[in-house]
């Protein structure tokens, strides 16, 4: 099976294994893991804040980095396919209590005229006050996009004019850095919390992290465990995590390839199913309309013939690109599906 459902599908290598295996560990909930403690400081480091929280999925992370940010009855702006808003199973509204409204925008792009005109400053007992807005870098249900430098600058100024915080979710920052060689930290400073993914195309089995102020981690810890969410000797997987920062960042470029590589065939044998230069870094989305082929016949017929894709609207299919997957592969699957869809 090629499996191009999602960047999450990977298999820890035999190397991420053996660093695995010899971790160094302790109890967290002590803080005496030194390899989770490892793990958070020098991710911290790359992200450019004072301090950063170990958490099992990127959604925890998003939702300690929210909580801090947007009281209980305060609102957060996103955009409304934002992973916050479509896929943490209300986790901001049923554990922080907080409200959302969003914006639209085509592939997930910050919209700065459409929130400013959102943002609502603290008008007493008439309205809900904007407390945050949280942009998704890279964009998931937008296709892997890329925000653009110059509205996230603009954005991120305004904001701190204003006092209204900014949550930045970069489960996929690092595909957007080494897209654009922007480091990671440049997108991550500007934001009072981000989120960052170990899971996704770095190819760990398990853990995201959430950064920002010493306080703010302080704070995310006791929550963190309020809510469960507090391991013991977790260096076991924090080791998988260094791994993966310190050896599959740099190669995300050949994914960005392999998903281009896959567009670029897709395009020429479906004419209208997507625009290559739209597929930025390693998420293709192919929209099946004029195939006159519903998503899940699609995603049925590709199984049969050993490709595994992913439905991620009415007509649109998802392919994703990641370290368990061959430019070989990426052929093949491409191939396979323009067979089906033609
Ligand atoms: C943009 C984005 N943020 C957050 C998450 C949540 O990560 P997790 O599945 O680890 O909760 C995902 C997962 O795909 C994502 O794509």
């Amino acid at each position: 099976m090629i499996d191009l459902r999602s960047d999450t599908v990977t298999k820890p290598s035999a190397a991420m294994l053996a660093a695995m295996a010899s971790a160094e560990v302790g109890d967290d909930v002590y803080g005496e893991d030194p390899t989770v403690a490892e793990l958070e400081t020098e991710v911290a480091g790359l992200l450019g804040h004072e301090a950063a929280l170990f958490t099992v999925t990127g959604s925890l992370a998003n939702t300690l980095g929210v909580r801090a940010l947007v009281a209980p009855g305060t609102e957060i702006l996103c955009e409304s396919s934002a992973h916050i808003a479509r896929a943490e199973q209300g986790a901001h509204g049923v554990i922080n209590g907080v409200t959302m409204r969003t914006w639209t925008a085509p592939r997930g792009q910050i919209d700065l005229g459409q929130i400013r005109g959102l943002i609502a400053p603290d008008v007493g007992p008439y309205f809900v006050t904007t407390a945050a807005v949280s942009v998704e870098n890279t964009h998931n249900f937008g296709g892997g996009s890329i925000q653009s430098q110059t509205a996230y600058d603009q954005l991120a100024d305004e904001l701190s004019q204003r006092g209204v915080a900014l949550h930045l979710d970069g489960a996929r920052l690092w595909n957007a850095s080494v897209a654009t060689g922007v480091p990671v930290a440049d997108y991550a400073r500007r934001a009072q919390t981000v989120s960052v993914c170990l899971s996704k195309g770095l190819g760990a089995p398990i853990g995201s992290l959430v950064a920002g102020s010493a306080e703010f981690v302080k704070e995310a810890r006791v929550w963190r465990k309020r809510l469960g969410a507090g391991w013991r000797q977790a260096g076991v997987l924090a080791a998988a995590g260094l791994y993966a920062v310190r050896h599959n960042v740099e190669r995300l470029a050949e994914d960005h390839a392999n998903a281009r590589a896959i567009a670029d065939l897709l395009a020429d044998a479906v004419p209208g199913c997507l625009k290559p230069e739209d597929v930025e870094t390693n998420i293709v989305v192919v929209d099946l309309t004029a195939t006159g082929k519903s998503v899940a016949e699609v995603v049925a017929e590709a199984k049969a013939e050993g490709v595994l894709a992913g439905g991620v609207g009415a007509t649109t299919l998802r392919l994703v690109t990641h370290l368990d997957i061959s430019a070989e592969d990426c052929r093949r699957a491409a191939e396979t599906i323009a067979r089906i869809c033609a």
